[in-house]
């Protein structure tokens, strides 16, 4: 990480205490991002932070369905995206007018959606899951109807290996382009290169690269995997942001990312700068339309009661 500019770290500071502001970051977001934001995590764990955040403003330095799920969940708090237009390649993927036609292709499925995706979308699902909770969600549906699921195969894939649920996916080729880049030849290279290293993998890699790993899990599972197992070397099958969480929580440990081509551009639009200007000016206020909101939010209630 570049040595930053500790005038801006202090002025970020300022800006914190005096409109009693937070700042969450993914862990897929820039180091310097990372360092001034008082909470990190994985998008489960963002959920979890924005529900118990005792603050006035909110800053989420994500992907805009980030923001918009911690605007859904706040209602009462002023939620700022430092940037704008930080999209999800993957949430583009499925259209909320593109589940409609497929909910009304498979009547009496029960359709769960990916939080990676539109926030109009999810507002006709009747579940959201995360990649920490899916499996666990798709289990406790009602066993008796089909799953809708979407919009992402690879996870779909993880889903269906751990559950004996039918699962009927959304759309054909739905996939996160920057855990696609992570393939099977990168990976068979690196463990020849690093023989004695762990595998580990997001579920929204592909199915190749799942079945080589040892372990599959959300961004705060493999933290937890690689920080409590025994093994010394990683190889990281995930956009590389998570390297230097992963080092900065397991210090005395190595972790190779499998490439280092997997990089989410949205996430790494914002930059301590639009940090200070987010805080300064207090934007840009993060506002989803009440319909949408409240159809979310039952959707989301429910991800919480199966989760
Ligand atoms: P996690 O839910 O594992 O944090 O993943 C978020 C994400 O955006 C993956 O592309």
């Amino acid at each position: 990480m570049k040595k930053m500019n500790t005038k801006i770290i202090e002025r970020i500071e300022r800006l914190k205490r005096k409109k009693n502001a937070i700042v969450l970051a993914h862990y897929f977001e820039r180091p310097d991002v990372m360092a001034v934001a008082d909470i990190v995590a994985g998008s489960t764990g963002l959920i979890e932070e924005t529900l118990k955040a005792n603050a006035d403003i909110i800053v989420v330095c994500g992907v805009d369905f980030m923001a918009e799920t911690a605007a859904i969940l706040n209602p009462d708090k002023k939620v700022i995206a430092p940037v704008q237009r930080a999209v999800c390649p993957l949430a583009l993927q499925l259209t909320r007018k593109e589940l409609l036609e497929a909910k009304k292709e498979n009547p009496g499925s029960e359709v769960l959606i990916y939080l990676n995706s539109l926030t109009e979308t999810k507002a006709v699902a009747d579940c959201i899951c995360t990649a920490a909770n899916a499996a666990t969600i798709a289990d406790k549906m009602d066993d008796s109807l089909p799953i809708l699921f979407g919009p992402d195969q690879a996870v779909s894939y993880y889903v269906r290996k751990r559950t004996i649920k039918e699962l009927i996916t959304v759309p054909e080729y739905g996939a996160c382009p920057v855990h696609h880049k992570i393939v099977r030849e990168d990976l068979i290279n690196a463990k020849v290169a690093h023989p004695e290293a762990k595998i580990v993998a997001h579920p929204e890699c592909i199915p190749e690269v799942q079945d080589h790993a040892d372990y599959i899990g959300s961004t705060g599972g493999m933290i937890k995997y690689c920080t409590e197992t025994e093994a010394d070397e990683f190889l990281v099958a995930a956009e590389v942001g998570l390297i230097h969480m992963l080092q900065k929580e397991a210090p005395t440990k190595i972790f190779y990312p499998v490439t280092t081509t997997a990089i989410c551009g949205g996430m790494k639009k914002t930059t301590v700068v639009k940090i200070e200007e987010a805080l300064e000016k207090e934007k840009y206020e993060v506002v989803v339309p009440r319909e949408i909101a409240v159809d979310v939010r039952r959707a989301m209630e429910r991800m919480f009661e199966l989760a």
